[in-house]
């Protein structure tokens, strides 16, 4: 598998970064997958570290789109191995399903999959619990993707009620386990809806044993696995998901994910120490989208950015929502930025803003009469920020054939310094369409 494009393989993805990390800037979709699979070529394992089965990456490969959802996007080549680390969430019956359509496409990967044995499972109680806690919540709802995420992890952390992977593939070990656990997630269950679900222990034992079975062979300690491989001279590729403003720590809590999707999880959730990681790029899309609740200061609520969401197809990947769609937030994409430490930006979806006669990129907030370039921690300041623009002309013409920055038109090239400018990291790549070619390199300054 090749990208097809020699200077990404030479100066995008030097062979001589071994630790390479992807992460996103915003509130996730910032189309990492695609800079995942133009990285892969160049690594040995690709690992997701956090999240579940609520992330969505879209890639296309051999004329095919595939949709991943908890697997790694490295899972399309054959070469890699793919790993999904402590820090994940899985849950093993959407595991078999994403695997299965991947056979059934053609990519026969199974035995290039590897599951940490310390990472959480998603059980059935945790789709039911975050429905009812989403619905109790009316009008202030987190608008989760009610993939049982946000409820998994609440149980890891408070220990009593966790399952990990290494019970799981120890039958007698996870049916006491479920055994264990479904009298108390009853009561919790019918004191949130006394009209719901009913939790069946035998049915649930039953079901994931067999996951469990097929699992087992990709099971390992992976944070040993990893640290070998580091050791033995392997190159690494961490695929963050979600982005940084999702970050359950940094993030605009508590309209965040449940984990830590900045680059600071990338660590705790891999194993992997921070010093091995040798190369940060932050994925940011030409302007900001959000999926869910929450303040988004430079959302356009209006024929604009409507424009935007048919333009760009902004639909969720996983759950088919539309997103909500603004101008590019500088504020917010540079504190991402900051955060993850990244070296340099990736602009993804450059292409989306073609034809308008005028772009925006927020360069500040107003906050309660003070004019700030810092990201607020309250939300509350978030939802009152007002946003001060820079207003930059646009272009008409269809840039999605462009390889080279220097033949994209005056405006759109002002566009990409202005973002570097404006989020103070160099921009490094500039993506204007899905496929692997509509990627411009930016010249070495
Ligand atoms: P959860 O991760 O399902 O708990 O959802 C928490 C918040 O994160 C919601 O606003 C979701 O829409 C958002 N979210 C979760 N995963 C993604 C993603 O992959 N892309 C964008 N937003 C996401």
């Amino acid at each position: 598998m090749t990208c097809g494009f020699p200077s990404v393989q030479s100066s995008f993805a030097s062979g001589t970064v071994p630790a390479t990390s992807v992460i996103g800037l915003q509130w996730g979709d910032e189309a990492k997958g695609k800079v995942v699979d133009l990285l892969t070529e160049h690594h040995d394992i690709v690992i997701r570290y956090q999240g579940g089965n609520n992330a969505g990456h879209t890639v296309r490969f051999d004329g095919r789109t595939y949709k991943l959802s908890l697997l790694p996007t490295g899972i399309l080549n054959a070469r890699v191995k793919s790993v999904l680390a402590p820090g994940v969430v899985v849950n093993p019956l959407v595991l078999f399903q994403e695997l299965d359509r991947m056979i059934s496409g053609g990519q026969d990967c199974e035995d290039r999959l590897l599951v940490s044995d310390r990472a959480h499972v998603i059980c059935p109680w945790h789709m039911l619990e975050e429905a009812a806690f989403e619905k109790s919540r009316g009008g202030e709802a987190i608008g989760t993707t009610m993939r049982g995420i946000g409820t998994c992890y609440r149980d890891k952390v408070g220990r009593f009620h966790a399952i990990r992977i290494a019970d799981l593939v120890q039958r007698d070990v996870f049916a006491a386990r479920v055994r264990e656990i479904v009298p108390v997630k009853q009561k919790l269950l019918d004191a949130l809806d006394p009209e719901g679900t009913r939790l069946n222990a035998d049915q649930i034992i039953d079901e994931y044993s067999v996951a469990a079975d097929r699992l087992r062979p990709m099971v390992a300690d992976t944070t040993a696995w990893l640290l070998d491989a580091l050791d033995r001279g392997k190159r690494l590729l961490f695929e963050g998901a979600q982005g940084s403003l999702l970050d359950i720590d940094h993030g605009t809590f508590p309209y965040v994910t449940s984990s830590s999707s900045s680059g600071c999880g990338l660590h705790s959730g891999s194993g992997v120490p921070a010093r091995a990681i040798e190369k940060m790029i932050g994925v940011a899309k030409a302007y900001t989208t959000r999926v869910g609740g929450g303040p988004f200061p430079t959302e356009l609520p209006d024929a604009t950015g409507e424009r935007i969401r048919r333009a760009g197809n902004e639909y969720g990947t996983v759950t088919g929502r539309p997103r909500r769609c603004g101008w590019l937030d500088a504020v917010a994409t540079r504190y991402g930025a900051r955060l993850s430490g990244v070296d340099s930006i990736v602009v993804s979806l450059l292409d989306v803003l073609s034809g308008f006669d005028e772009l925006q990129i927020c360069e500040a907030y107003e906050i309660n009469g003070t004019t700030t370039r810092d990201f607020p921690s309250r939300c509350q300041d978030l939802a009152a920020a007002r946003p001060s623009f820079v207003r930059l002309p646009g272009w008409t013409e269809d840039i999605t054939g462009i390889t080279q920055f220097h033949d994209l038109p005056e405006a759109a090239q002002n566009y990409v310094r202005t973002v570097a400018r404006l989020t103070g990291r160099p921009v490094e790549l500039v993506s204007v369409g899905p496929d692997r070619g509509q990627t411009i390199v930016m010249p070495e300054r």
